[in-house]
């Protein structure tokens, strides 16, 4: 079953979404289709991403796919012929963003009737989604979701010639589709993703249903991608996976785990290589051990903890407990004793006692974080904590979390004021967001630092004293 079938569109299911039954996956590789060659000649695209990484990476592919069919980028939207939304279902206020994002669009189609809008990613593999866009928001012209993007350009096609609404969704454990070409944001650095999906099923998240089973790439195809972005210059690369330490596990043949990526991967000459995100369960041994050979291999790990009580990681299926993840934390400092740490963390979740917080908070004094993104539990329709009892009122979500930001800020600053004085390799990104005289770029441990410098060295990677420490950056000057 691959979604539900009315009219002509294919709704989603998130009961479907839910199925883990089939062992093989389904590899497919991807070649332009003739009939689409040059439908976009002469027209302009604009895509805006929300949510993560694998987001941001599946915005690039739909950016190669629409080049190769003749369109060009615009940051303007007015000019834009087509305008794609690639959206994050993972809270309701992502959600309520991007609804509020179609309906400020909208006007849009006075200055060009023609303007196509389409919303695809995450929010469409939920069936009142597609209900909702259907009812009440009729500028949107085409749907589809994570499964099919490699079909994008069939999809544009279906809707300028039969100028329907074309929906689009599938709900089923997804495939591997090779060939989609990319059109990347950065020309340093490049997420490469390792394996889609996941099949954690941690209670509160809606991940596991719209992005299909866990499924690893090849990884011959893995580090070919990453010799391929060596030889193009690329200095950094970052490994995509909702649970990279799965990466393998379905591998029906052969014997081939995280571990084995990253140290072939240590041996290449790509000079930075990130990964996330890891999962406490699943992060092993070996994987550490090949962490410590250091080389390309950053000195930064984002470890979700989600919570530091037992009660509430047993509640969240998490699958581990606190005590396991301080040790995970004990042994990662031993082997790789400067390393970075950072985490995301729930609050309020249903059932979420005092004491419960409070372990929170003595998690994360113990552990030193060096950052963290912490939400207030958002019920998602579809998942087991939507049906676990709220006990907990607002106010005390918010008080929680402005506690919990609090001990969290200390940990930033905390992380950054080690650095001062050092001397630290930068990757140069560019221009300053907030301050156009400054560069600025990533340390090895993932710190954000300012500096005064030339742009020709944008996509370097060079030496900068730090001058000093603040919670979110660093200042300093290049050696
Ligand atoms: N696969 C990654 C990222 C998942 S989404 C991981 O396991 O960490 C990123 C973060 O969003 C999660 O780590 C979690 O802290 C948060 N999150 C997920 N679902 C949520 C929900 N329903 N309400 C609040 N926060 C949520
Ligand atoms: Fe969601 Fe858990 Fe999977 Fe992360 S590991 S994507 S939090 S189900
Ligand atoms: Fe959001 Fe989907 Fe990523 S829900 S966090 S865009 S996997």
């Amino acid at each position: 079953m691959i979604g539900k079938k009315h009219k002509n569109y294919l709704f989603p299911s998130l009961q479907d979404a839910r199925k883990r039954l089939k062992k093989e996956t389904e590899q497919i590789r991807y070649t332009l289709p003739v009939h689409l060659v040059g439908i976009g000649n002469n027209k302009k695209y604009l895509i805006k991403t929300y949510g993560c990484q694998g987001n941001l990476a599946d915005s690039e592919k739909m950016a190669g796919l629409l080049e190769t069919l003749g369109y060009r980028g615009v940051i303007d939207e007015k000019e834009a012929d087509i305008i794609i939304l690639n959206t994050c279902a993972i809270r309701e206020n992502a959600e309520n963003r991007i609804f509020g994002e179609l309906g400020r669009i909208k006007t849009l189609k006075k200055y060009n009737p023609n303007l196509l809008i389409a919303l695809c990613g995450c929010m469409p593999q939920e069936e009142n989604v597609v209900f909702k866009v259907l009812e009440k928001y009729p500028q949107v012209d085409i749907v589809f979701g994570t499964h099919n993007l490699y079909l994008l350009g069939e999809y544009i096609y279906e809707a300028y010639l039969s100028k329907e609404k074309v929906v689009q969704v599938y709900s089923k454990e997804g495939d591997i589709v090779e060939g989609v070409p990319m059109k990347r944001a950065f020309s340093q650095k490049a997420w490469v993703n390792i394996m889609y999906g996941c099949n954690e099923f941690c209670s509160y998240c809606i991940v596991p249903y719209t992005r299909g089973k866990e499924r690893s790439r090849n990884y011959h195809d893995i580090i070919q991608e990453v010799l391929d972005l060596t030889r193009s210059g690329y200095k950094e690369v970052t490994l995509l996976g909702q649970n990279v330490n799965a990466y393998g596990k379905d591998f029906i043949d052969i014997n081939y785990t995280f571990a084995d990526l990253l140290f072939d991967l240590n041996k290449t000459e790509i000079p930075r290589i990130r990964f996330t995100t890891s999962h406490p369960r699943d992060l092993d041994n070996r994987t550490i051990e090949v962490m410590a050979l250091q080389g390309n291999i950053m000195p930064h790990l984002h470890l979700p903890v989600q919570s530091g009580s037992n009660n509430i990681l047993k509640k969240m299926n998490r699958k581990y407990t606190r005590e396991k993840y301080l040790e995970l934390i004990n042994k990662l400092r031993h082997y790789i004793p400067d390393i970075s740490i950072t985490t995301d963390i729930i609050v309020g979740f249903p059932g979420e006692s005092d004491e419960d917080f409070t372990a929170t908070l003595d998690l994360v004094d113990q552990v030193d974080f060096e950052g963290a993104y912490t939400f207030i539990f958002s019920p998602r329709s579809g998942t087991p904590a939507s049906k676990y009892e709220d006990n907990i009122d607002y106010t005390t979500k918010k008080q929680r979390l402005y506690a919990l930001n609090k001990l969290v800020n200390e940990g930033y600053l905390n992380g950054n004021k080690r650095f001062e004085g050092k001397t630290v390799k930068v990757l140069v990104d560019g221009f300053s967001n907030k301050n156009n005289n400054m560069l600025s770029g990533y340390t090895e441990h993932n710190k954000l630092v300012n500096f005064a410098g030339n742009e020709t060295i944008i996509g370097q990677i060079i030496d900068v004293k730090i001058e000093k420490a603040y919670t979110w950056h660093l200042r300093g000057i290049i050696e």
